[in-house]
C-alpha cells in the first residue's frame, strides 16, 4: 500500500508538456482507455485537466504492468512514473499532451468502476435521458466539463470586473413573497404559519430596488431565479442571472457598462469567438418590422418586407381575406432557392404551420430572366401566379430584395403569428443556406419597447417587461389617456437570436408606481397587498435607479456553442421538469405533509 500522503498527485495529467521531460511524477485519475500492444500496455489516464498516455513495460516494471493489465474503463488509479518524449512516429498533435508520455514505475488501483452505461466519449450518440440519469458520468466528458469550466470563467470575470467598478455583491433571500415577474411562482409552505406560503424569487427585482433605497448605489448578485414556466431548450425552471442595479443612472450608463463587460468576456474567455464590434441599439418597432421578432439574429440580413398593401390589391382571395381581417402579409427572399423542389417547399410549409401560420406562399423567380425588368409572368413559379400581375411580382421582389434565381417566402395572416412564423423561417433558412457564421457573436440592444401590452385573456393592460419599469419621461401624461402608445425605458440585450438580458430604468417615485398599478386595473387593496412594501419604501427618498439582469445560462450556452441550456447546467431537469438522477419531484412522507398543515 502506498502511504496516504503519496496519494496526493504531484501534477495533473492534462498539464504535462514537453518541458516536463525527465520529471518524476505521481498522477491520479480515471482510466479513459486501455490498449494492449503485445507486451506494452498503454493507458490514457484522464483527470480534470485532460488526458495523458501512460506506458507500462513488462520487462522493466513487471508488477505495475500486471496491475495495468487488470485495469478497466473508469477505474481510478494512482500512477508513478517519468515523463518522456514520445517517439516521433507516435506523437499526437490533436491533444495538448501529445508530445510526451509517462513511463510508469508503479500503479495502484484506488477504486474500481462498474462498466458505465455509456462510454465517456464525444461521439454524441448517447440518449440525453440516459445522460441525465447518469449525469455524474456525463459530466466526465471533455465537452461537458469544458462548458462548466467556461461558465465558471465567465462568472469569475464578472466578479472581478464589477468589483473594480465599485459594485458590491449582495445576497438576497430565497424564501420571499410572490413577485409579479410574469411567470408562475414556486411556492414553499410555511410550517410555523400553516396555510401561508413563501414564494421562491422569480428574480431579486424588488429586493435590489430596495437596496437602492438603502443607499448601496451599485449592487450585483449572481442570483438563482425560479420560474414555473413551460420548459424549452433555452428555458429552465431555475436559472442564474447576473443581476445588477445602479442609482443615479440613465439607460446609457447601464447598457454601456454591459457592452464593455460582455465584449471583454468574449475576448478574454471565449478565445475562438468574436463580436461584430460596437453593439447596435435597435428600436423595438424597427426589429419587429425587419425580423418579426424582438430577439433577432443579426449575423445575416435576409430582412422581412411588408407586402400587406400589394397583397390586399391582388386578385388572390386568400391574400385579400387575410388583409381585410386585419392581418398583414410579409415576406423575405431566400437567395438562389428558386429551383426548390415541391418536396422542399412542402417541408417549409410544414415548418411554418408548426409555428402557427396557416400556410406559406412561395414565389420562385426563374433565373432565366436576365433581370427583374426583363421578367415576365412566365418566369414566375407560384401558386399565386394567376392572381398577381407582373408589376405586383416586381414590387414584391423589389421590397424583399429578390432577384431572378431567388425564392420569395410569404406569410399572410394575423400580425403575431405571421411575424413569429416568418422570423423562425428566416433563422432556419439562414442556417440552411450557411449564412450564419458560428464564430460570430452578434449582440444588439433592443430599445423603445412598449410599456404595456394588451392581454386578451384578462382584457386589460399587462406590463411588457415588469411593473417597475418607467415610461419615457415625456410619456407619463399618456398614462390615463392612451397607455398602449406609451414607450418604456426598457432595454434587452440579444445575441444570435437569444434574449440574453433585460432591464430598465425604474419608476422610483411612490406616486408614479401607484398610478401604474391603477392603470393595470388593480384596486387599492390589491395594490397594497402586492407592492405596499415597495410604495412605503419609496416614500423614504428612493433615488432614481435602473438595472439589468443577464441570463448567465444563456450566455454560457452561446459561448459553449450549444442550443441547449442543459448542456451548460450540471444537474438539469428534463422537458417534463423531472430530475432523472435524483428522481425528483417525488411524493413526500405523510408525516412531513401533516407538519406543514
Ligand atoms: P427577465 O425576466 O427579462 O428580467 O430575465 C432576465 C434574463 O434572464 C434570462 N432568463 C432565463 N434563462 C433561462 N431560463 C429561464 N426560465 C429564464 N428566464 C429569464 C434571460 C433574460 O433576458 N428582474 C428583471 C431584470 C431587471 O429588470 O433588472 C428580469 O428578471 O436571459
Amino acid at each position: 500500500m502506498l502511504e496516504v500522503k503519496k496519494l496526493l498527485k504531484s501534477i495533473s495529467c492534462g498539464d504535462l508538456r514537453k518541458s516536463h521531460v525527465g520529471l518524476k511524477v505521481t498522477l491520479a485519475g480515471w482510466v479513459h482507455r486501455r490498449r494492449d500492444h503485445g507486451g506494452l500496455i498503454f493507458i490514457d489516464l484522464r483527470d480534470s485537466k485532460g488526458i495523458v498516455q501512460v506506458v507500462f513495460n513488462p520487462e522493466t516494471v513487471p508488477e505495475a504492468h500486471r496491475t495495468a493489465g487488470s485495469l478497466r474503463s473508469e477505474w481510478v488509479v494512482l500512477v508513478e512514473g517519468e515523463v518522456r518524449q514520445r517517439p516521433a512516429s507516435s506523437e499526437n498533435p490533436n491533444i495538448p499532451t501529445g508530445e510526451i508520455e509517462v513511463h510508469a514505475t508503479k500503479a495502484e488501483v484506488l477504486n474500481q468502476s462498474k462498466t458505465p452505461p455509456f462510454e465517456i466519449a464525444e461521439d454524441g450518440q448517447v440518449d440525453e435521458l440516459l445522460r441525465m440519469q447518469y449525469r455524474y458520468l456525463d459530466l466526465r466528458t471533455a465537452s461537458m466539463h469544458d462548458n462548466i469550466v467556461l461558465r465558471h470563467r465567465v462568472v469569475q470575470y464578472i466578479r472581478d470586473f464589477l468589483d473594480a467598478r465599485d459594485f458590491i455583491e449582495i445576497e438576497t433571500p430565497i424564501l420571499i413573497k410572490s413577485t409579479p415577474e410574469g411567470a408562475r411562482d414556486f411556492l414553499v409552505p410555511s410550517r410555523l404559519n400553516p396555510g401561508s406560503f413563501y414564494a421562491l424569487p422569480q428574480s431579486p427585482q424588488q429586493l435590489k430596488q430596495l437596496l437602492m433605497v438603502s443607499g448601496f448605489e451599485r449592487y450585483f448578485q449572481i442570483a438563482r431565479c425560479f420560474r414555473d414556466e413551460d420548459l424549452r431548450g433555452d428555458r429552465q425552471y431555475e436559472h442564474t442571472q447576473l443581476d445588477l442595479e445602479m442609482s443615479f443612472v440613465d439607460e446609457n450608463d447601464v447598457t454601456t457598462l454591459i457592452e464593455e463587460l460582455y465584449t471583454d468576456i468574449v475576448h478574454k474567455v471565449a478565445h475562438n469567438r468574436r463580436t461584430m464590434g460596437p453593439f447596435p441599439r435597435l428600436s423595438y418597432d424597427d426589429v419587429m418590422e425587419k425580423y418579426g421578432t424582438d430577439k433577432p439574429d443579426i449575423r445575416f440580413k435576409m430582412e422581412l418586407a411588408d407586402l400587406t398593401d400589394v397583397a390586399g390589391q391582388s386578385e388572390s382571395q386568400l391574400l385579400r381575406d387575410a388583409v381585410q381581417s386585419g392581418g398583414i402579409a410579409k415576406a423575405f427572399a431566400a437567395p438562389g432557392c428558386a429551383s426548390y423542389s415541391r418536396r422542399e417547399i412542402d417541408d417549409l410549409i410544414a415548418f411554418v404551420q408548426t409555428r402557427g401560420a396557416k400556410g406559406l406562399l412561395t414565389i420562385a423567380l426563374s433565373e432565366e430572366a436576365a433581370s427583374l425588368d426583363d421578367m415576365t409572368i412566365d418566369h414566375v413559379r407560384s401558386p399565386l401566379a394567376r392572381f398577381l400581375t407582373i408589376e405586383q411580382v416586381r414590387e414584391m421582389a423589389g421590397r424583399t430584395g429578390a432577384n431572378p434565381g431567388d425564392l420569395i417566402l410569404m406569410v399572410a395572416g394575423p400580425i403575431r403569428t405571421t411575424n413569429t412564423a416568418l422570423s423562425q423561417l428566416r433563422e432556419e433558412m439562414g442556417r440552411r443556406l450557411g449564412l450564419v457564421d458560428p464564430t460570430v457573436l452578434a449582440f444588439a440592444f433592443i430599445t423603445d419597447f412598449p410599456l404595456f401590452e394588451w392581454d386578451d385573456e384578462t382584457e386589460g393592460w399587462a406590463p411588457a417587461h415588469h411593473l417597475f419599469t418607467s415610461p419615457w419621461q415625456e410619456h407619463w401624461d399618456l398614462l390615463d389617456k392612451d397607455p398602449g402608445s406609451m414607450r418604456a425605458r426598457h432595454y434587452d440585450l440579444v445575441c444570435n437570436g437569444h434574449e440574453i438580458g433585460g432591464g430598465s430604468i425604474r419608476a422610483h417615485r411612490a406616486k408614479d408606481l401607484h398610478r401604474i398599478y391603477q392603470v393595470m386595473g388593480f384596486d387599492e387593496e390589491s395594490i397594497q397587498e402586492q407592492v405596499g412594501h415597495m410604495l412605503r419604501a419609496f416614500e423614504y427618498g428612493a433615488p432614481p435607479h435602473g438595472g439589468i439582469a443577464m441570463g448567465l445560462d444563456r450566455i454560457a450556452m452561446i459561448l459553449g456553442d450549444t442550443a441547449n441550456l442543459r448542456d451548460v447546467t450540471v444537474f438539469p431537469k428534463n422537458q417534463a421538469g423531472i430530475d432523472l438522477m435524483l428522481q425528483s419531484p417525488a411524493p413526500i412522507d405523510p408525516a412531513q405533509l401533516d407538519e406543514l398543515g
